[in-house]
């Protein structure tokens, strides 16, 4: 038995690194156990930091992705000062071209601008003639999540965080409604408080309606790094140029359970539409592809706070916007375990909206 101190974070994606720093800067010991961080959606992500170009409805979700896009400048400059390392992130802007004119076009947000036929080709050339407007969102940008969750674990490490990579749990073990301990592997741990923080897998442990949404994603490389220096989201296609010249091309959207690795039809779909938008990448290089798969929810909000047991704390179902509400999860969730403040906001993305307390027994 290895009795951890205070917090044992299980999932080692950018959710509960997240939480893990934050709770160990205000003084926490942390555990986190983490099976594979290759699987880890926050891998495969695009790093789109994008409330307004994903046309998040307006309400308590809108309202919490820009709060944490807001917190985003602040939070990564603190987390690349603690560790020398970058994190990519662009407060770039967003460019939504459309194909068809909304009959209507009212801005989402008050910073959006509407741009017409005339005016969006002559900000972004390159775009496909058939394209009549789009939004333009300067307050979206994007983060190489790559590079993030890669100094988010230096960071992790650097306050004392006790990271354990590759070891995954395999039960839950629940006595009098509490968690009583985690079984992995090798051995048995306890704690005082428990977050569930494994993302597309949270089902396997506790059931939770979080299920896997495939995406299938691409790379070119630009022939410069400024052939291309904001987003462009269009309908079902986005393209994410990194500052180092690696344009990132996302996603399918596929309900196929855990059905593993890329396939012609759907790298084929990606680039067909890419091409649609954005005419000059015909002829760019492309370097790689890869996969992961969104932790989605029916109701397509975040799962976040108490759960059914008193010591077990819910950080799950980000879906496809995990990376953009990493740092306000971890400040939610951090002032929760510590009892700081529960912010009323937390109240909308509880895991009783699905079900009543007494349905939710973990699997052991
Ligand atoms: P994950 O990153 O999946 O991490 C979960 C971790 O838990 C994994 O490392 C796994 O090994 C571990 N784990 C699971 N089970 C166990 C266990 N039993 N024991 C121990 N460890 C376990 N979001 C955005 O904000 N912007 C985007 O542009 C964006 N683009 C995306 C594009 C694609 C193709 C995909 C797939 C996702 C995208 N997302 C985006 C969504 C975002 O990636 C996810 O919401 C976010 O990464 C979820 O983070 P997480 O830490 O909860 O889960
Ligand atoms: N947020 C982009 C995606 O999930 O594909």
């Amino acid at each position: 038995m290895n009795a951890t101190n205070d917090i044992l974070i299980i999932g080692g994606g950018i959710i509960g690194l997240a939480i893990a720093v934050e709770l160990r800067q205000r003084g926490a010991s942390v555990t986190v156990l983490s099976r594979d961080f290759q699987e880890a959606a926050s891998h495969a992500a695009a790093g789109m930091l994008a409330p307004y170009a994903e046309q998040i409805p307006a309400g308590s979700m809108l309202e919490l992705c820009t709060r944490s896009r807001q917190m985003y400048g602040d939070w990564t400059g603190k987390l690349e000062n603690l560790t020398g390392l970058a994190t990519g992130y662009n407060p770039c802007g967003i460019l939504s071209p459309v194909f068809e004119l909304p009959h209507n076009p009212t801005p989402l947000a008050p910073t959006s601008s509407w741009l017409n036929q005339t005016e969006i080709h002559a900000f972004q050339p390159g775009l496909n003639p058939d394209i009549l407007g789009g939004w333009w969102h300067p307050e979206d940008g994007q983060v190489d999540n790559q590079k993030l969750v890669h100094t988010l674990r230096q960071a992790a490490k650097i306050l004392g965080v006790n990271l354990q990579e590759g070891t995954a749990v395999q039960s839950i073990i629940q006595k009098s409604g509490k968690i009583d301990k985690i079984l992995t592997q090798n051995q048995d741990y306890q704690a005082q408080t428990y977050v569930l923080a494994t993302g597309s897998w949270s089902s396997e442990l506790i059931p939770l309606p979080v299920r896997p949404i495939k995406g299938q994603m691409l790379a070119l490389r630009m022939p410069t790094p400024q052939s291309l220096e904001r987003v462009l989201f269009g309908p079902n296609t986005y393209l994410v140029p990194r500052k180092n010249g690696r344009l990132i091309i996302g996603a399918t959207s596929e309900e196929v359970g855990w059905t593993p690795h890329n396939t012609p039809q759907g790298i084929n779909a990606l680039l067909q539409r890419a091409m649609g938008l954005y005419l000059p990448i015909a002829d760019w290089t492309i370097e790689d592809f890869w996969w992961g798969f969104r932790p989605g929810t029916t109701d397509e909000f975040p799962i976040l706070g108490p759960s059914a047991y008193d010591n077990l704390v819910l950080a799950t179902g980000h879906y496809r916007n995990g990376i953009l509400l990493a740092p306000i999860t971890a400040t939610l969730i951090a002032d929760l375990i510590t009892h700081e403040v529960t912010d009323p906001l937390l109240t909308s993305f509880n895991s009783d909206r699905f079900f009543p307390k007494s349905d939710f027994f973990p699997k052991s």
